[in-house]
């Protein structure tokens, strides 16, 4: 019997419960299945513990989480705490220590699913984002001098190396070639006159050995009007740290909202654990009243037995997450319903059988 070992962040806010209902749904398709088993491992990490502890983990943290074989993480963030320290100290150093370059959020536009665009077609809302994960403008790297004073400086550097470039680009071609797509770079070099004109030679360079894919690329203004005034322009899409975090959520909102947003960080070559979680946060706003829709989560747990080799269950589960949005009967306020959060995962596990 396979065995996975999931270590598990619930987090702050809504992550808990959404996250509860992931394990819950991870648990029934191993039964299901009768082939492979998971062990969850809960770490209490997060706002509260940094309150507790004054870190958002234990020193060794790292060092327990590389034992697992994958991460499933809720959401982190809290008022108590500020957001740069509880984000970097947390979800930020996971990705980068064990090389999640690859952030992988498909924008795909479900039936039954809500969608506030006018004139378009559900299938024409089918794209990947292939998110560089592990530098760019998330690098962390700049300085803040003269603090306080009027001479006051601060710096934040995009760091785009040509190995960092090279891989997230040459991971969107090699998928797009084998899901016969197209695939589309966004960056903006016309202003950004060194790191973007880089990435752009890159996607060039990369591009020589993948002759058979048909590729487009955008300046990232036009990127994001284009996703709303014509969306079936894009199908796998590689873009900057940056400007993938802000186009997945300008996704989400037209793929059905946050709620249905899911989320991968691949290292690709299993030298660490990846990590899955859903890409909204920990919305302080609706937390603790078990209002949070629980099927983003669900969706990035189809991620994670994609990621172990278990396709068919991975797209069983996404069909049921369709199911569940055209019976429109089990569904959480985001999505017009009056279900709780727990109600929604019964109704996927009742929908597995
Ligand atoms: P958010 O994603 O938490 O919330 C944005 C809006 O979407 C809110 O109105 C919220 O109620 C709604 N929403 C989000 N997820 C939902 C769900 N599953 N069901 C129903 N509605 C949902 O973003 P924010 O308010 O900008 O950030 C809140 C905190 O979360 C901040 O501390 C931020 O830094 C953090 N954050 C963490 C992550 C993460 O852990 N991966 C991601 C984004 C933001
Ligand atoms: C996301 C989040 C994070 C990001 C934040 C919380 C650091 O917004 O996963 O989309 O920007 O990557
Ligand atoms: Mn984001």
């Amino acid at each position: 019997m396979q065995k996975h070992n999931v270590a598990v962040i619930a987090g702050d806010g809504i992550g808990p419960e959404v996250i509860s209902e992931g394990i819950k749904v991870l648990k029934r398709v191993a039964e299901l299945d009768g082939g492979f088993t998971f062990e969850f491992t809960e770490y209490p990490w997060g706002c509260q513990y940094y309150l507790e502890h004054g870190r958002m983990m234990p020193k060794n943290g790292l060092e327990l989480l590389q034992k697992s074989d994958a991460i499933f993480l809720g959401a982190v963030g809290d008022p108590s705490v500020p957001d740069h320290i509880s984000l970097w100290d947390l979800l930020l150093v996971i990705r980068k220590s064990f090389d999640q370059y690859i952030n992988l959020r498909p924008v795909k536009l479900l039936k039954g699913a809500p969608c506030p665009l006018k004139d378009v077609q559900r299938e024409e809302i089918d794209m990947l984002f292939v998110r560089e994960n592990s530098e760019g403008e998330y690098a962390g790297s700049g300085s803040w001098l003269f603090k306080g004073q009027p001479n006051e400086v601060v710096i934040q550097d995009g760091v785009f190396s040509r190995r960092g470039c090279e891989r997230v680009i040459r991971y969107a071609y090699e998928l797009a070639r084998k899901e016969h797509k197209s695939l589309t770079s966004i960056s903006k070099g016309n202003a950004l006159n060194y790191s973007m004109v880089f990435w752009d030679q890159i996607f060039k360079e990369v591009g020589a050995d993948f002759p058979d894919v048909k590729t487009y690329s955008y300046l990232v203004d036009a990127a994001s009007m284009f996703m709303i005034k014509d969306p079936k322009r894009f199908q796998i899409v590689v873009t900057s740290n940056l400007f993938g975090d802000i186009l997945t959520d300008l996704g989400a909102a037209i793929a059905g909202g946050m709620g249905l947003a899911a989320g991968a960080n691949i290292n690709p070559e299993r030298a660490f654990p990846s990590m899955f979680e859903p890409i909204h946060g920990s919305a302080p706003d609706i937390a603790g009243r078990g209002k949070a829709n629980p099927l983003a989560t669900v969706w990035s747990a189809s991620q994670m037995l994609a990621h172990f080799g278990h396709r068919k269950w991975a797209d069983r589960l996404i069909d049921i997450i369709e199911e569940i949005l055209v019976d429109g009967e089990v569904l959480t306020p985001d999505m017009g319903g009056t279900a709780t959060t727990s109600a929604v995962g019964d109704e996927v596990l009742k929908k597995l059988g």
